[in-house]
């Protein structure tokens, strides 16, 4: 089993070297896993000028799945839009066709009271968002920067679903939910949008093949707000790509931090790559306070979604319940009741724990 490990910018390296910790530990143990490292994103360009080298794009399909720390740094926010670390990062999410991005959020019992909601809302929260990656506004044309007719700048983008994408990330939505509770709810903006209007004649009719699950449908305004209000009327909700991004976002604070959740991305063929759902955090980079478990527990999706190790993702999985239970936090999720430790100490307690 090959994996392209592409730790980014900001944080990135960090939490990745705990993951990889992480991994060779389950290498020693006799897991045939290889690992080959190239650089993305701000590192991308400024190796090669690119933030989606082609060296490091030939690795990841070469390989079996790819592992991915975080992109982007406020170097190179002045740079051409094309340059920008933000680009390599959807770039290789288009390339390698990974249109279903499985976001869970989980709510560790021991963490309740890291969430900013009350732990009654948050306790048992066990949540999967499914967000179509690789359409949307944000691959739409067409799009751009221009002069109108009144001769003033027009910003625009363009939000399109064809009938097949919308398709096939509703079937990920619906295997998923399967495997869980059997409930979906599909989140768009069917009051407003055309886009959104296909979007649930589809979800709609792919759901037909799947008359176990709990089929139903809601705004995104509406979707934002029940997020916080009772989030665990929720079991798979499935969107489109901003409406997605925003959500996911949204999820992860009710689990107490955005430092404790992985992502899958993944193709027709579970091809997938990983990566913890928050960014590169630039002003935290370099300092050994970041919390790897969400690059960690990417990890042990990666395990379980390409390569079907369920064992071995258990456990990963069960070791990171272990710290949380010792009391170990990175800064985060720390509260004056436990005990603080750096994203070096943290991978090393994983590994311990293993
Ligand atoms: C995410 C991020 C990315 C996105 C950015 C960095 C391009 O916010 O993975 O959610 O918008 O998809
Ligand atoms: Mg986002």
């Amino acid at each position: 089993m090959k994996i392209a490990v592409l730790p980014g910018d900001g944080i990135g390296p960090e939490v990745m070297d705990q993951a990889v910790k992480v991994l060779h530990a389950l290498v020693s143990d006799g897991l045939a896993l290889e690992m080959e490292f190239a650089p993305i994103g701000g590192a991308g360009y400024d190796a090669a000028g690119d933030p989606l080298p082609a060296a490091t794009l030939d690795l990841a399909r070469q390989a079996d799945a790819v592992l991915l720390g975080a992109v982007g740094g406020h170097r190179y926010d002045s740079l051409p839009r094309p340059m920008r670390p933000e680009q390599g990062l959807l770039r290789i999410r288009k390339e390698l066709n990974l249109f279903a991005n499985l976001r869970p959020a989980v709510l560790y019992p021991e963490l309740a009271g890291a969430s900013t909601l009350r732990p009654e809302v948050v306790s048992g929260l066990d949540l999967m968002i499914v967000r179509e990656l690789t359409g949307d506004l944000y691959f739409g044309q067409p799009r751009g920067i221009h002069i109108n007719a009144a001769g003033e700048r027009e910003g625009y983008n363009t939000m399109r679903y064809s009938e097949s994408e919308i398709r096939r990330v509703a079937h990920s939505g619906f295997r998923i939910a399967m495997k869980r509770g059997r409930k979906l709810c599909s989140v768009e903006k069917a009051n407003v949008l055309e886009t959104s209007e296909l979007w649930r004649e589809v979800v709609v009719e792919v759901g037909r093949e799947y008359p176990e699950v709990a089929l139903s449908h809601m705004y995104v305004d509406n979707a934002a707000m029940q997020l916080v209000r009772n989030p665990k009327q929720f079991d798979v909700m499935l969107t489109g790509n901003i409406f997605g991004d925003i959500l996911s976002d949204e999820a992860s604070m009710l689990t107490g931090s955005i430092g404790m959740l992985g992502s899958a991305s993944l193709d027709e063929h579970n091809k997938g790559m990983y990566e913890p759902i928050h960014g590169s955090a630039p002003d935290i980079a370099g300092q050994d306070i970041a919390n790897p478990l969400a690059t960690i527990l990417s990890a042990a999706m990666m395990l379980r979604y390409t390569f079907s190790l369920d064992e071995a993702a258990d456990r990963i999985e069960t070791a990171v319940r272990r710290v949380i239970a010792q009391g170990l936090r990175t800064l985060d999720i720390y509260t004056p009741d436990t005990t603080r430790v750096g994203c070096a100490a943290m991978g090393d307690a994983v590994v311990a724990a293993l």
